[in-house]
């Protein structure tokens, strides 16, 4: 049994305590809050801050607000445990790069909470599109278009740029746009209109992604639409988001097509003079923060990160220049 330690205990730092307890390779060692009420939930040792901790541990899940996640990521590898770093990897590039830096100096795993990775469908997604099934890839549409309740805005770090559904969520969707079609080289973004009346954060923009294969994909997001598209509620994967099973992601190539997650497969037209036939594949349930435990055990033991730190930087990168597209406004001519 792993001794797991989970600094952080609120929306997903609860679950992951909770699938630390539900899984038979490890045991919650402790838990880390300033939060007394939070700690009390769970009946381990409880601790109001990380460098308090005095236990000995294998590893460490960091679930805290964005921008803690790079001290506290340096400070759990220079104590000795591998860690989970819930994404965003950090709030910006200096923080990644000290994260990349004692990652490379103690010579312990950093694995990124980009849980999405560890999913059977987004792995079939990947083995379909890189196996060749739809040819080579040519374009993406993405859609992530949800309704936030007012009152996840009433947490102060979530007001910020931290808070914006670029850093929160589209950071997920760039991660897994990546994993299936390789590296971006290019980025550009279009903010809408704000609902809220937030200032220091996006609320719904379009953006759009070159990839090194010269494959290029479009987002649309808003978090302040209640639609039924987008990666949660298209998978179920997030119990907190209700489950319509659309499918958000569409990517088209040279011989076909696939949509997710559904994971409906469309080829055998020539051209645009034949209907392409439909297949569907089933890649199975996932229990998507238990299967990204069961590979950090393994990443204790030695085997490489899924989505280690340098990795990460690289999602955030694309990320944080999303960011900075949306912030530039342009006239229409
Ligand atoms: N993987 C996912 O799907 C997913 C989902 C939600 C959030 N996240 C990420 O997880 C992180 C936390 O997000 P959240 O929505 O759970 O935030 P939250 O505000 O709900 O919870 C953060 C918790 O950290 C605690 N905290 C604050 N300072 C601390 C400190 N110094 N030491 C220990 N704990 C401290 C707070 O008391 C709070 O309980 C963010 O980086 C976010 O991007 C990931």
């Amino acid at each position: 049994m792993k001794r797991i330690g989970v600094v952080g205990l609120g929306l997903i730092g609860a679950r992951h305590a909770q699938a630390v307890l539900a899984h038979d390779g490890a045991a919650l060692a402790c838990v880390v809050d300033p939060d007394a009420a939070l700690r009390a939930r769970f009946d381990v040792p409880g601790f109001a801050a990380l460098a308090d901790v005095d236990l000995p541990l294998d590893g460490v899940i960091l679930a805290t607000p964005t921008a803690l996640h790079a001290d506290q990521a340096c400070l759990a590898l220079g104590r000795g445990w591998p860690v989970i770093v819930e994404k965003p990897l950090a709030g910006d590039l200096a923080g990644a790069d000290r994260i990349v830096a004692a990652q490379a100096s103690t010579g312990l795993p950093v694995l990124t909470g980009h849980h999405r990775r560890h999913r059977a469908d987004v792995q079939a997604l990947r083995a379909l599109v890189q196996g060749g099934a739809i040819g080579r890839p040519v374009t993406a549409s993405c859609l992530w278009a949800m309704k936030k309740p007012d009152t996840y805005f009433q947490t102060a770090w979530r007001q910020g740029r931290e808070g914006s559904p670029v850093m929160l969520n589209l950071v997920h969707d760039i991660d897994v746009l990546r994993f299936v079609l390789g590296d971006v080289t290019g980025v550009q973004a279009m903010a809408g209109a704000s609902l809220r009346g937030a200032t220091a954060r996006s609320e719904s923009g379009a953006v759009m992604l070159r990839f090194d294969s010269g494959a290029v994909a479009s987002i649309a997001f808003a978090d302040t639409t209640p639609s039924p598209w987008g990666f949660e509620a298209g998978t179920g994967e997030n119990p907190n988001i209700a489950t319509t099973g659309q499918d958000m992601l569409f990517i088209a190539g040279t011989g076909g097509a696939v949509s997710f997650p559904s994971l409906t497969l469309w080829r055998g037209a020539a051209d645009w003079g034949e209907p392409p036939m439909a297949q569907r594949h089933d890649a199975g349930p996932s229990d998507t923060l238990g299967a990204q435990l069961t590979h950090f055990l393994a990443v204790i033991d030695g085997a490489p990160p899924l989505i280690d730190a340098a990795d990460a930087r690289a999602t955030l990168a694309t990320t944080l220049a999303v960011e900075t597209a949306l912030a530039v406004q342009s006239e229409a001519p």
